[in-house]
């Protein structure tokens, strides 16, 4: 049990931080939000003062709104004197704003990195997030924990799988898949997609050096938005004989009816975790996160 910890779980995760809240026995002081006519929010809690505080609040759409909670919980915090404040953040909204891809475009995330601290997080923590870089712009600690093993687990337990290939859509997951399949003890394949920075339409190059004929495919992402990188992958490794594919990832945006179109590409399920809750959130992170507050509060 940690002593004198409270969880305050925002309102866009606030299932996932009572289940937090429950694994490391600390008080649970859900945030009550309101949203006015004119878009602002409002938050209220009681007083956390002389307590630990552990916040959790992803900011997946609408971010904005949840991002700016996400710091009034933190600022308030703070001026009711609590003793420290950890955010939480599962879903890190603008992680992929990490560098100007094109002339005159804002490194988003390093401004996000900078209002979390300047609204008084001593610690922040986040799962899976896009990329290191996103985490460098912190000054303050900030750690990254892995969904991997969770999704790796609910796979064996629940996918009945036929000489499985785990497979990244790009260079920049090629890691997650490997620590995937080397928990599945499977083999892993990495496909090359390029996305027009422009447009953002994807493609995936025919450049293949393993053979999947007749193998089930898990692909794994860390986040899935328009379904774009996982229907093209998807297409490609039917084309080329795969067997049956299911689509794992941290992050679920799914946005504008994604699953239905990831799915009419041949996909059997889409499945995420609680980062962001939706049908597809069947993987809990709490055993993850719990388990890194306890090692670290
Ligand atoms: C990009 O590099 C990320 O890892 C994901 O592959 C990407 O964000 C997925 O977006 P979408 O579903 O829109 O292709």
């Amino acid at each position: 049990m940690l002593a004198n910890i409270s969880v305050v779980a925002g309102p866009a995760s606030y299932d996932l931080g009572a289940r937090v809240a429950k694994r490391i026995n600390a008080d649970l002081i859900p945030v009550e939000a309101k949203v006015f006519s004119d878009g602002e929010s409002k938050i209220t809690f009681p007083k956390v003062t002389g307590r630990s505080c552990v916040i959790i609040q992803s900011t997946y759409p609408p971010v904005n709104k949840n991002l700016l909670e996400a710091l009034m919980i933190i600022r308030k915090c703070v001026d009711d004197g609590a003793e420290n404040v950890s955010a939480v953040v599962p879903y890190l909204g603008y992680a992929r704003q990490d560098r100007a891809f094109l002339e005159g475009e804002f490194v988003t995330i390093s401004l996000v990195a900078r209002l979390f601290e300047a609204a008084g997080a001593d610690l922040f923590l986040t799962v899976d997030v896009h990329s290191k870089l996103a985490l460098s712009y912190f000054t303050i600690n900030a750690k990254n924990i892995s969904s991997i093993p969770l999704l790796a687990e609910y796979a064996a337990n629940n996918l009945k799988l036929s000489q499985p290939v785990v497979v990244s859509p790009d260079a920049g997951g090629a890691g997650r898949a490997k620590d995937f399949a080397d928990l599945l003890h499977s083999d892993v394949l990495v496909l090359k997609k390029s996305r027009d920075r422009n447009t953002g339409e994807v493609s995936i190059s025919e450049q293949v050096d393993r053979s999947v004929t007749g193998r089930d495919i898990i692909l794994v992402d860390d986040i899935i938005s328009s379904g774009g990188s996982i229907i093209k992958s998807a297409q490609f490794l039917k084309r080329i004989g795969c067997g049956k594919i299911y689509a794992l990832c941290a992050h679920g945006l799914l946005a504008d009816g994604a699953t239905n179109k990831i799915k009419q590409a041949g996909v059997e399920d889409v499945i995420s975790t609680n980062s962001i809750p939706s049908e597809s959130s069947k993987v809990d992170l709490s055993p993850g996160i719990a388990q890194h507050l306890i090692s670290i509060l």
